[in-house]
This record gives C-alpha cells, sequence and structure tokens, in this order.
C-alpha cells in the first residue's frame, strides 16, 4: 500500500497545463434505470464480476491518486454507484486518505436515489460530503418514459434522506431532452427552490444510443434560458470560472422562495481549457476525458505486481496525453465506444 506522502510525488500535468484535482470513479457499470440518454432500453451486457475492480483494486488506485498524485475531490459514480455493495467501506477509506494540504479528500456521489433512503445516513458517518441526484422530471409518467422505470417516488424517498443526513449541498442534475421533459423544466425549477435543491440542466451529449442525440435536436442553453424566462426572473450570478455551471439567480415568487439555477452548456459552451478531471472505469481504466476512446489499463498494472510508483508513473503518462477539447462541434468528432454508463457521468 502507498505510504503517507505529504506532497504530491508526481502531478497529473497534461501538455496543455492542465493539472487534474478531481477524480470520478466508476464503481460499477450497473444501473436500475435505463435512461433514454444514457443505454438502450434493454440495458447493457455489464461487466463480468472478474473484470471488476475489486474493493482492494478500488481502494490502491484512490490511495495513489490522493497520496502521490495530487488529488483533492473523489467523486464516486456508475452506472449507479449504490449498487456497489462495498460503497460504504470504500468512501470511508477514501475519507481516511489526507490530501497534500493535510485534509480529507472532498467525497462526492452521483446517484440516482434509488435506495439512498436507506444508505444516506451511513454514507455521511463514512465521511461522504454531498450528493448530485439525477432527477430529470418531477411528472410521474415524464419520469418512466424518459428512465424507463416508474420509480419517481424512490427518487422523492432519497432527497429527504439526503438532507437528513446533511449531505448538502443537494444537486439535482437533469438532461434537458426535447419533447420530453422541456415542458417540466419550470416545474422542476420550482420544485427544487422550495425544497432548497440547486437544480442544474445540463445540454445532452452524445454519450447513449446514436439515434438518441443529434446536433440540431439538443436543447441549446439559450433554449432552456427562455424556457425559465417564462415563469422565473433571472439575473446573471457569479460563478467559478472553474466550475462547468454557469449560475443564475432567480428571484422569489408568490409560490417559491429566491434561489439559484445552474446551466451545464457541455456542447455549446465546453469547459474543457479548464478541465481538472481525471476518471477511473468500473474496470480499471483510466480516461482522461468521458469523449475519445483512449484508455490507460491500470487493471493490468494492478493485477500484475507493478508498485505504486509504476502505477502512478503510467497514470501521470497517460493524463498527459489528454486532448485540449472533446470537439462535439467538429466534423470528424466520433462518438465514444463506451456508453456514459459505462464510463462514469
Ligand atoms: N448527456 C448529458 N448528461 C448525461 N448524463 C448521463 N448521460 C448523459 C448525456 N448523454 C448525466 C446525467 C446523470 C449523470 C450520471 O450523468 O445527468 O446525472
Ligand atoms: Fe442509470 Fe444514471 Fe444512466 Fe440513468 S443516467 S441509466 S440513472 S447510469
Amino acid at each position: 500500500m502507498s505510504g503517507t506522502v505529504s506532497s504530491p510525488v508526481y502531478e497529473l500535468r497534461d501538455n496543455w497545463g492542465r493539472v487534474a484535482r478531481d477524480l470520478r470513479v466508476s464503481l460499477t457499470d450497473r444501473c436500475n434505470l435505463r435512461c433514454s440518454y444514457c443505454m438502450p432500453p434493454e440495458g447493457l451486457d455489464w461487466l463480468p464480476t472478474e473484470e471488476t475492480l475489486t474493493t482492494e483494486e478500488v481502494q490502491r488506485l484512490l490511495a495513489i491518486a490522493v497520496n502521490m498524485l495530487g488529488i483533492e475531490k473523489i467523486r464516486f459514480t456508475g452506472g449507479e454507484p449504490l449498487l456497489r455493495k462495498s460503497l460504504q467501506e470504500i468512501v470511508a477509506f477514501a475519507h481516511s486518505l489526507r490530501t497534500s494540504v493535510g485534509t480529507s479528500p472532498n467525497l462526492a456521489l452521483t446517484t440516482n436515489a434509488l435506495g439512498l433512503d436507506k444508505q444516506a445516513q451511513k454514507l455521511a458517518e463514512a465521511g461522504l460530503n454531498r450528493v448530485n441526484i439525477s432527477l430529470d422530471s418531477i411528472q410521474p409518467k415524464t419520469y418512466a418514459h424518459i428512465s424507463h422505470r416508474d420509480r419517481l417516488k424512490d427518487v422523492f424517498q432519497g432527497i429527504d434522506a439526503a438532507q437528513k443526513a446533511g449531505l448538502t449541498p443537494i444537486k439535482i442534475n437533469a438532461v434537458a431532452l426535447r419533447g420530453a421533459n422541456e415542458n417540466g423544466l419550470n416545474a422542476l425549477l420550482r420544485f427544487s427552490l422550495q425544497r432548497g435543491l440547486q437544480l442544474r440542466i445540463i445540454e445532452q451529449m452524445p454519450l447513449g444510443p446514436r439515434e438518441t442525440w443529434s446536433r440540431s435536436n439538443m436543447v441549446p442553453e439559450q433554449e432552456i434560458l427562455e424556457i425559465f424566462s417564462e415563469q422565473f426572473t433571472l439575473t446573471t450570478a457569479s460563478y467559478d470560472p472553474h466550475s462547468p455551471a454557469r449560475l443564475w439567480n432567480v428571484a422569489e415568487g408568490e409560490d417559491h422562495p429566491a434561489g439559484q439555477v445552474g446551466i451545464i452548456a457541455s456542447v455549446t459552451r465546453p469547459f474543457c481549457t479548464t478541465c481538472d478531471r481525471t476518471r477511473l472505469t468500473a474496470d480499471g481504466q483510466m480516461r482522461t476525458c468521458l469523449f475519445g476512446n483512449a484508455e490507460t489499463d491500470l487493471r493490468s498494472l494492478l493485477r500484475s505486481g507493478a508498485s505504486d510508483e509504476e502505477i502512478a508513473r503510467v497514470w501521470q503518462e497517460g493524463m498527459a496525453l489528454k486532448k485540449p477539447g472533446h470537439g462535439i462541434d467538429d466534423p470528424s468528432f466520433v462518438q465514444p465506444e463506451r456508453y456514459m454508463s459505462e464510463i462514469g457521468g
């Protein structure tokens, strides 16, 4: 196992000068929903157990990332990370690590919230700081249409439990989908304001079944703003230029308090130039980006007896080659071979 190193031995710096501090770890490719923009309705061939990193292997990579490579934030994703049996154990281990400034890494979870009612308190006790909950609509029919499962009630219970457990701020992620949830975006914002949740609308990216995305049919940031402006008064808010979300202040209304809403315009206003992410898939492949097909095989290194130093070095070499941007708008853009659920959100 890695020793406690007080400053990173290596940094994850790419050839364009960006330094990765944020690690996204997919803990499983499985999911109990089938969101149309993420995977086909019939699901995918899940990874066989032996190809998925074991709990010990995940923990070893987390230790290398924090102790040796300067990672300060860890986000657990999937598939659906709540389906990983050892999630609490992994969170507790990550919480026990110390970054180069001597603090625990900031720990977040991206989840669909199914079953979160049972796990929220235990995850908070294990050291989880906050959750992002995927919720594209608060209308049961629309929710079931998009996710192919009638589970909206479970999501509401999960949100309640996360609030009780103090996993705040809670962000709600909604992908804007033409013809599916556009009409419900205002209801979703009203619900979020009333409940003290931070809503962020995400432009749909080409990461699911190919027929579900086209540049001309996606709902762009400008249109999302127009939809909100029909019912809310928005003014620009200051926001962290490194954060992908552009924030808007929402004035108080008759049936809701004042608050904020964010828009993540991944397609029309890419944030690649300030991207500080590095990713691990559930089968131990390091990716520099959601897009592209380049992966660095860390699982083979783990399973062939490589030292922490060797693994850190290979991770660093892989990150150096990170592309400057995703190039979705480029005519030569090719959608990645893996779907979102196989990469990690
Ligand atoms: N485009 C944009 N966001 C997506 N997500 C999944 N697939 C896509 C896509 N094609 C986001 C969802 C979810 C998280 C896991 O990833 O909002 O919150
Ligand atoms: Fe599951 Fe998340 Fe994909 Fe929906 S977006 S199918 S909740 S992994």
